[in-house]
């Protein structure tokens, strides 16, 4: 059984500054909520309730907002304005929280590596939550359904144009259906030329405990930094990485554009839900 989910959010958000300068790039809120809540709160209703953080300084605000805040409690409780933290308190009574730094940026594959102190020996999720993904189910709880059948690491993807590759992982191998694809090469943001599909990877992957050797044993690639993408290559070679095209729509909340584009989605959602209403 898979409890654990590890949030890598060490970043520095570059791509949001000013705004990122001293607060999380991961508290930037999509409407009223940020983005890492919409990140714990797909991986709770996977049932994955331990969130492990990799942080980094600046993140504090992100255990904070995962803690009670009791002088607001008692100012606004019995007034209207109660139930606007409704859903946060919820999350806090369900999930538990720890965090650990990840002292200097060496890449996501480093960060991980830096999680496996709060992981241990077991099977987890990792939620990168610039990436807001919606579905009718959740990414992560259709992930983990692909992990139970295939009892190995498993991979989000999704198709890109070939002109968007360079700002991904991307994958190839064996296609056993619509859906899911046994992994035989990985390329971390190749040229539209080197790339070996449009399939590229999205930020929800589970795995297995042996990445963590793997990520020990894979040099620095693109950008100097330890690339996941380039320790999974390692591991498919050792035993069977799945790719998954998951059912739903993701939004690249880590640029500008991605950011607009969700923040009008769930904005339309919610005037329809009231109109509904
Ligand atoms: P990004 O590539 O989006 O980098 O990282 P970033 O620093 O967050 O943003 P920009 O590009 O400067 O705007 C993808 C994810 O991996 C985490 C980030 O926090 C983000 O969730 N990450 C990346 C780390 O935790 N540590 C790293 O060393 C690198």
């Amino acid at each position: 059984m898979i409890v654990k989910c590890l949030f890598p959010v060490a970043g520095y958000g570059t791509r949001f500054l000013p705004a990122t300068k001293a607060q999380p790039k991961e508290m930037l809120p999509i409407l009223t909520k940020p983005l890492i809540q919409y990140g714990v709160e797909e991986a709770a209703e996977a049932g994955l309730t331990q969130a492990c953080f990799v942080t980094g300084r600046n993140k504090r605000a992100i255990a904070d907002h995962f803690d009670v805040v009791y002088e607001l409690e008692d100012q606004i409780k019995g007034t209207s304005r109660e139930d606007r933290l409704a859903c946060i308190r919820g999350l806090i009574d369900e999930c538990s929280y720890s965090y650990t730094r990840q002292t200097q940026m060496r890449g996501l594959g480093d960060a991980i590596l830096t999680g496996k102190i709060l992981i241990g020996d077991e099977p987890f999720g990792v939620i990168l939550a610039d990436d807001l993904c919606v579905g009718d189910e959740g990414i992560m709880s259709q992930m983990l359904k692909v992990y139970e059948k295939y009892k190995c690491c498993v991979v989000a993807v999704e198709e890109v144009p070939i002109e968007e590759v360079s700002k991904y992982g991307v994958i190839s191998g064996k296609q056993l259906d619509e859906r899911h694809t046994i992994v035989e090469t990985m390329v971390e943001k190749p040229t539209p030329d080197e790339a070996p599909s449009n399939l590229a990877i999205i930020g929800r992957y589970i795995l297995t405990p042996a990445i963590f050797d793997t990520i020990a044993r894979t040099p620095p690639g693109v950008n100097g930094e330890v690339q996941i993408t380039d320790a999974l290559q390692i591991l498919a070679k050792e035993q069977m990485v799945m790719a998954y095209r998951f059912k739903g729509k993701r939004f690249d909340c880590g640029s500008i554009d991605g950011f607009v584009e969700a923040t009008n989605y769930f904005y339309t959602q919610m005037k329809q839900a009231e109109e509904g209403a």
